[in-house]
């Protein structure tokens, strides 16, 4: 298949002959795959990554048994870029999958508005808040992963808490954080409204039962995630006459 049909089969979803193309569909699997992997992903990161709420040696522990340290003497910081490279890459696909998504023209865009405002479907609304967290953590977390792909062993107590007040990395951080759970919130619920996993006998109530546990999950990962940093603030702020000093376990 040439370049050109391949592209036509992508925007218009018929092939050559005609035909209904399959292309969409796979791409379609592909975009939900991808973003299940990512929602895992975050959801087990963003409670590792609260192990600083149980204290600096919590936190240090986990942090070495990610570098490997019950096998590798020390840790190996190189395991971390290695786990970023591979998110990033699924990050990226995931993207390029879903920019075919985006409103192509600022018509478009006013047309949707119209639509949502007419009909007030929160689906279409639903759509408007992946698109839009979906636009933000396309540079927030490429920010993020760059740096833990390139300074994986700048992650620990100290480092990351002078990161992220010396650094003043928080911003990025609180707005990181916010659109991703928002993300994966909602685009969990739809994958389980489009693949109609969880519909059974009664997919009205159902669906309802979902949202409400979506709503209560975003809520639960907003305030965990806010908790988080506001530890790194605290031992950030703490530390930073000692900026670039490493954390020794208490017990070494
Ligand atoms: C293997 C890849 C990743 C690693 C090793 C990693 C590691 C970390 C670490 C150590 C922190 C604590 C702050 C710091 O040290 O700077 C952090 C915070 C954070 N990460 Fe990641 N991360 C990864 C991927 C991601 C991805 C893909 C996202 C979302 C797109 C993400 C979103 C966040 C958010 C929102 C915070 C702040 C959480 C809070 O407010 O408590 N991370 N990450």
């Amino acid at each position: 298949m040439s370049q050109q049909d391949s592209t036509i089969e992508l925007l218009t979803g018929r092939n050559r002959l005609n035909k209904k193309s399959r292309v969409p569909a796979r791409l379609d699997f592909l975009q939900s795959v991808t973003g299940l992997i990512l929602a895992l992903f975050i959801l087990f990161h963003i409670l590792f990554e609260s192990s600083i709420l149980f204290g600096k040696d919590a936190m240090y522990t986990l942090t070495k048994l990610f570098e490997g340290e019950p096998f590798i003497e020390g840790g190996e910081p190189l395991i971390i870029s290695v786990l970023a490279f591979v998110i990033f890459a699924v990050f990226i696909l995931h993207a390029l999958i879903a920019m075919r998504k985006f409103p192509s023209s600022y018509r478009e865009y006013q047309r949707y508005r119209a639509h949502s405002k007419l009909l007030k479907h929160s689906d279409t609304n639903l759509w408007f808040i992946q698109i839009s967290t979906g636009f933000m953590m396309f540079f927030l977390g490429s920010i993020h992963l760059y740096t833990m792909m390139t300074q994986p062993q700048n992650i620990g107590p100290f480092a990351s808490s002078d990161r992220v007040y010396s650094d003043v990395a928080w911003p990025m951080y609180l707005m990181l954080l916010v659109s991703v759970v928002l993300h994966a919130g909602v685009g969990v619920y739809r994958l389980i409204i489009k693949w109609g996993v969880l519909d059974g006998n009664d997919p009205r109530a159902n669906r309802k039962i979902s949202r409400k546990v979506m709503k209560a999950a975003v809520l639960f990962y907003l305030l965990v995630g806010i908790a988080s940093l506001f530890a790194y603030m605290k031992i950030g702020y703490e530390h930073q006459n000692e900026y670039g000093g490493r954390y020794m376990e208490k017990s070494k």
